[in-house]
């Protein structure tokens, strides 16, 4: 490992430089150590080794057998449960993987189109005009909203709402993830506390199901899945499962959803064909949002295997993540990588594995088409409606929030309404 270049200073610089600056860190080491470097954060005891070469991270991604990288387990399980999709390793994931899929796929999506934008619109009728305002807390409004009604169906789920909330806030805040890479528990152990009242709230939900109640909802779906052998999840299990999307499914998309109006807000020439050029156009400002904006930066492995690939040689152990901002900035896949251009994606897609904001391979997100459809019809329903500027001409900075990358001031703008609003 030690013939890996990388940054020399002590983890707790790397560290430092990452949390609080992480495109400059990630950029810088791009600059001095090429595609392939390794860097040591504080509290692993174990390089992590970035890649960002689309021929990497296919060998990377093309193995199902790599294991999870340590860090997840700390921060996710108090959040997300030991159970859940985002933590099982081998065959367990894969037999969960093919139960919890089929919601997201085919025809199902076609019902949820009409809840996002029923949410969208709802709240897109308490937008101040002529003041600036941020439009991310209201991006998560409205993903809170949309993931709730999927899981859960129609019903009011007044009690839940304010509590998920509330938990994700507390999990993006700076202090917390500061804690946590330096390996102090007890923040995290409270927002465990606050889990446990969401988790009597899902199980009450689960035991209604179990007793014939719900409908088509996706815990309904959840609870009657059964795997090969003709069982099914436990209780335990689809509490986690449930928390799985509804965490991974609201606050990712508002953060795309955030940093795709951040986007728009300061080109007005790309707002204005997002408007008229219907939903192919509407698509690829979705995707090129998405590679010039990721909202996950790392979806690590643990190398089971050794990985060779022209010249790039990483022992079995060692763990490794696609180095997601650098692999959708590389000059070689995305000529002039730094603009804002829908229109690459419209011409055929982007190099494989040099487009990966939802990762890839067997831990691909399963919630990807669900997330890319609800951006294009929340962005329809703003862009209808208002016509949408940044409120500073001073670029949007990316901060670390939990997990994510998003904007730093919740992308603040300033709207006016269209003549042809409705
Ligand atoms: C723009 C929005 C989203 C982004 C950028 C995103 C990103 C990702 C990424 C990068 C992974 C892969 C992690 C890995 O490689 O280990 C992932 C996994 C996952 N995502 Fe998403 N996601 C989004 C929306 C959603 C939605 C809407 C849902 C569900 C409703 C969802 C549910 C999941 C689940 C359950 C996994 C775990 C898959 C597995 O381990 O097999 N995500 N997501």
């Amino acid at each position: 490992m030690s013939a890996l270049p990388g940054p020399t200073e002590s983890p707790i610089l790397q560290t430092a430089r990452w949390v609080a600056r992480p495109i400059r860190f990630l950029e810088d080491c791009r600059r001095r150590y090429g595609d392939v470097f390794s860097v040591m954060f504080q509290g692993f005891g174990t390089p992590l080794v970035m890649v960002s070469r689309p021929d990497v991270i296919r060998a990377l991604y093309g193995e199902r057998r790599h294991l999870l990288p340590p860090g997840r387990k700390v921060t996710l399980a108090p959040l997300v449960g030991a159970r859940s999709l985002l933590l099982l390793e081998g065959e367990e994931h894969m037999s969960r993987r093919k139960l919890m899929s089929p919601p997201f796929h085919g025809e199902r999506m076609r019902t949820y189109e009409a809840v996002m934008r029923d949410a969208a619109a709802r709240e897109l009728a308490n937008w101040p005009v002529g003041r600036a305002f941020p439009v991310h807390p209201s991006m998560q409004a409205i993903t809170l909203d949309v993931i709730m009604r999927a899981v859960f169906g129609v019903q009011d789920r007044e009690r839940l709402r304010p509590l998920l909330r509330d938990l994700l806030a507390g999990t993006t805040s700076m202090g917390l993830q500061v804690s946590v890479m330096f390996g102090r528990r007890g923040p995290l152990e409270r927002l465990g506390e606050m889990a446990h009242e969401i988790d009597e709230l899902l199980l009450a939900e689960i035991a209604r199901r179990r007793r014939g109640g719900g409908g088509e909802d996706i815990c309904s779906l959840l609870v009657g899945a059964r795997f090969d052998d003709g069982t099914g999840m436990d209780d335990r299990e689809i509490r986690d499962q449930l928390m799985t999307l509804l965490i991974a499914g609201h606050e990712t998309t508002a953060t795309g959803l955030a940093w795709s109006l951040d986007l728009l807000a300061r080109h007005p020439a790309v707002m204005e064909r997002a408007r008229d050029g219907g939903e192919p156009y509407l698509r690829a400002v979705v995707s090129e949002s998405l590679r010039l904006r990721p909202v996950v930066p790392l979806a690590g492995r643990r190398l089971v295997e050794d990985l060779g690939v022209d010249g790039v040689f990483l022992p079995a152990g060692t763990d490794v993540t696609p180095a997601i901002w650098l692999a959708h900035t590389r000059p070689q896949d995305y000529p002039d990588p730094y603009a804002f251009r829908p229109e690459r994606f419209l011409d055929g897609a982007p190099p494989s594995f040099a487009w990966l904001p939802f990762g890839g391979g067997v831990r691909r997100c399963i919630g990807a088409a669900f997330a890319e459809l609800e951006m294009r019809v929340v962005l329809d329903e703003v862009l209808s409606r208002f016509d949408v500027r940044a409120a500073s001409r001073r670029p949007e900075r990316v901060a670390r929030r939990n997990v994510t990358f998003s904007p730093r001031h919740g992308t603040r703008v300033v709207v006016t309404r269209r003549h042809s609003s409705n």
